[in-house]
């Protein structure tokens, strides 16, 4: 029996998307539940050959043996929700999904009074796709909650109950978060941070789930960092600089370009840290070095196992997972040696 929660590192889009599907692929779980703030994220899934871009739906669908849940915690839009239901068909997601009836619900006026906000929309760069809204009206007390929405009725499941039998029977339960550290409520560069924290411990709460029963913590970090919206950012290099180095980006949900920075060290200490990181992910490690699809630890370069070995030491956490490419094969694992 394991229950893992996977989280981000920095200010999201680490890329743990990818991580998800492989080890929920590999790991093959009961459950796999969706934690963290709502629609607001974007997790990219390559499979098979097609790519998808996930606002609500757990990344790791892929493995049709999983139940897929959404707890308490998350903000759900029913119309993202049904729009995802299509374009997974093949994968019967419709049909394995729970929702919690407790999860509030996201309505049009949240997401105008989102892009309507001179604060929310200009100063801090939200998504646009209701959160911060929603989550006050949570606060406030006035918001509507899943269990009063007929459209959902279909897929009103206890899921703390569910999570909490399956780990006391023994199953494995896989914990997905969003965002990331640095754009939590509490821990990260506030006001220019998402509506809610985004730690591990929240995310274990988001879907019921008590501090005793969390086994593993993974934290995802990108080998350089990324960051949407405006706020502070150490470590940010030009425009340029990203260009020449080949980085350039753009958010799944929004399509803006991304800042792109160095890995900051202090930041990867902090979040470890306060997430309880029992793991380290780390993907796009071959956008840096000269590694794209490389499966063994012993085919990096010099220089590249230094940057792992460099993190690890820093932080005090094992970098068990090297991600060197976007399918799922290109991923060095090496939970067997290192746990
Ligand atoms: P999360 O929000 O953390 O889930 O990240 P994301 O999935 O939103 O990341 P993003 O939208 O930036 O997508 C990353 C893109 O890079 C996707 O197309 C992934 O398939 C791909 N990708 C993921 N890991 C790697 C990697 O290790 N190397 C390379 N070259 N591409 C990757
Ligand atoms: P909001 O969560 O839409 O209110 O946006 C607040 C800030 O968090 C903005 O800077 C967004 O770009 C950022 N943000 C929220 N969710 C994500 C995510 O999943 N990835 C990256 N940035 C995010
Ligand atoms: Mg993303």
């Amino acid at each position: 029996m394991t229950c893992s929660i996977l989280v981000g590192g920095a200010w999201g889009d680490e890329g743990k998307g990818k991580c998800i599907t492989y080890l929920c692929d590999n790991d093959k779980p009961d459950i796999i539940a969706r934690a963290g703030v709502g629609p607001n994220a974007g997790h990219s899934v390559e499979f098979n050959g097609e790519k998808y871009g996930l606002r609500l739906t757990p990344s790791g669908f892929v493995h049709t043996g999983a139940k897929l849940m959404i707890g308490a915690g998350v903000l759900v839009n029913p119309d993202v929700l049904f729009k995802e239901f299509e374009d997974l068909k093949k994968y019967n997601v419709k049909e394995r999904m729970c929702v919690d009836p407790r999860c509030a619900i996201i309505s049009q006026d949240h997401m105008d009074r989102d892009v309507k906000s001179e604060h929310l929309a200009k100063k801090i760069g939200s998504t646009g796709s209701g959160c911060g809204p929603a989550n006050s009206d949570r606060v406030l007390r006035t918001i509507d909650l899943a269990r009063d929405t007929p459209e959902l009725e279909e897929y009103i499941t206890d899921v703390s109950l569910e999570v909490n039998e399956a780990i006391d029977n023994g199953e494995d339960v896989f914990i997905e978060g969003s965002q990331g550290f640095a754009l939590s409520l509490y821990y990260g560069t506030y006001p220019y941070v998402t509506s809610k924290d985004t730690t591990a411990s929240t995310f274990a709460a988001d879907v019921g789930v008590g501090p005793t029963k969390v086994d593993e913590v993974i934290n995802v970090f990108k080998a350089y960092i990324s960051r949407v919206g405006e706020g502070p950012f150490p470590t940010e290099m030009t425009q340029e600089e990203a260009e020449s180095k080949g980085l350039e980006e753009y958010g799944v949900v929004t399509g803006r370009r991304r800042r792109i920075g160095y890995f900051d060290m202090e930041l990867a200490k902090e979040s470890c840290r306060i997430n309880g990181a029992t793991q380290i992910a780390l993907t796009c490690v071959d956008r840096l070095f000269d590694c794209a699809r490389v499966q063994d630890y012993g085919e990096l370069s010099a220089e590249t196992k230094a940057f792992i070995e460099d993190i690890q030491t820093e932080t005090g956490v094992p970098v068990t997972i090297i991600s060197t490419g976007p399918d799922l094969k290109d991923t060095i694992d090496l939970r067997k040696e290192l746990l």
